[in-house]
């Protein structure tokens, strides 16, 4: 029988080792990744059962964002919420899915630090043909004083003050990637223990790439100056560092953690119909923004960092450029022409 190895670090190994530097640290925030995990795994048994189970397709409802409700988003949100209310580092949060943000009233949230928001299925459009889907999660210290439930002001606060964010991948292996302020780490589900296992330690997003990565069918809703990028990717030859390569998923996590650990640039542009684009800014952009800066990428709406826009509605969308920092430098000086 062969021993553990003890090369191979838990999330919650990892975690706890993490607050050895921080003697004041009160394990909160180690919590509630654990609690994130834990809703994770439980997520991922179900996304591996779907097609057998009665979990693909319509919730039949249509959610705050206009958009079909598929049964896994339902079962995802329940999921997070449920291991974040019952947890004891959590004191609200707002989800993609839910009109409002929910308050923790039992007197051991309320004395909570933290609200997590996030994006409990990422890549809906993906569920039922069996291509990789994700979570996007963001933490932030909150604002209110502990022990009064959380307002709306908690949430509304600047991505720039995340104290943490994070994904997970569904995908041909399940994936947690968690980044704070030291570093982004990335833990890979090992089915044989049921634990995320750090796999892919102090990622840094390679300075440039390859891969541009956008929906083409938008492509004359796009303005000039993204067309005019999207144009200059095509032209790339090896003589100045291409050919570069489209891909394109329609999952952003999956589009996203790929071109963060090769190297690349993923947009979600404004179009004629949709000025503002699709994403969302408190679910989506702002925990991939923050992910992406401390690997050493960028990410901006177009005009301004994305992390500097201070939110106005929960569910409030933004245009999203983001990646490799050569690339996205080199997509400001083309926009900057139009
Ligand atoms: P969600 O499933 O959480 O609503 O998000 C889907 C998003 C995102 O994951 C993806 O990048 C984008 O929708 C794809 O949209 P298009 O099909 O318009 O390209
Ligand atoms: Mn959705
Ligand atoms: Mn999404
Ligand atoms: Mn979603």
């Amino acid at each position: 029988m062969s021993i553990v190895s003890r090369k191979v670090l838990t999330l919650d190994e990892f975690t706890i080792q993490q607050l050895r530097d921080f003697p004041h640290a009160t394990g909160e925030l180690s919590g509630l990744l654990r609690d994130m995990g834990l809703a994770a795994k439980r997520v991922n048994v179900e996304v591996n059962k779907a097609g057998l189970v009665d979990i693909l397709g319509d919730a039949g409802a249509v959610n705050v964002q206009g958009e079909d409700v598929k049964k896994l988003d339902v079962f995802a949100n329940n999921q997070f919420t449920g291991v974040l209310q019952h947890g004891i580092s959590c004191a609200g949060i707002a989800s993609e899915e839910l009109d409002d943000f929910v308050a923790f009233d039992d007197a051991v949230s309320k004395n909570s630090k933290y609200v997590c928001l996030y994006d409990p299925l990422d890549g809906s459009g993906n569920i039922d043909v069996n291509v990789s889907i994700g979570t996007i999660f963001s933490v932030y210290r909150r604002v209110t004083p502990q022990g009064t439930p959380v307002t709306k002001e908690d949430f509304l606060q600047p991505g720039r003050m995340q104290v943490a964010a994070g994904y997970m991948v569904y995908g041909s292996s399940t994936m947690l990637v968690y980044a704070t302020r030291r570093g982004v780490n990335g833990f890979t589900l090992d089915p044989s223990i049921g634990e995320f296992c750090l796999s892919h330690p102090d990622i840094k997003c390679p300075e440039w790439g390859k891969i541009y990565s956008v929906n083409h069918g938008n492509f004359f809703q796009y303005s000039k100056g993204v067309q005019q990028y999207i144009d200059a990717c095509q032209r790339r030859t090896k003589d100045n560092g291409g050919p570069y390569t489209q891909r394109y998923i329609g999952s952003m996590v999956a589009d996203v953690h790929r071109n963060l650990i090769k190297g690349g640039i993923f947009m979600y542009p404004g179009t004629t119909d949709k000025p503002k684009g699709k994403l969302r800014l408190l679910y989506e952009s702002n925990p991939f923004a923050f992910i992406l800066e401390v690997a050493g990428g960028r990410a901006t709406n177009g005009k301004e960092r994305i992390l500097d826009i201070v939110p106005t509605e929960l569910h409030q969308r933004t245009p999203l450029f983001i990646g490799s920092k050569g690339m996205m430098d080199e997509l400001d000086a083309c926009m900057a022409q139009y």
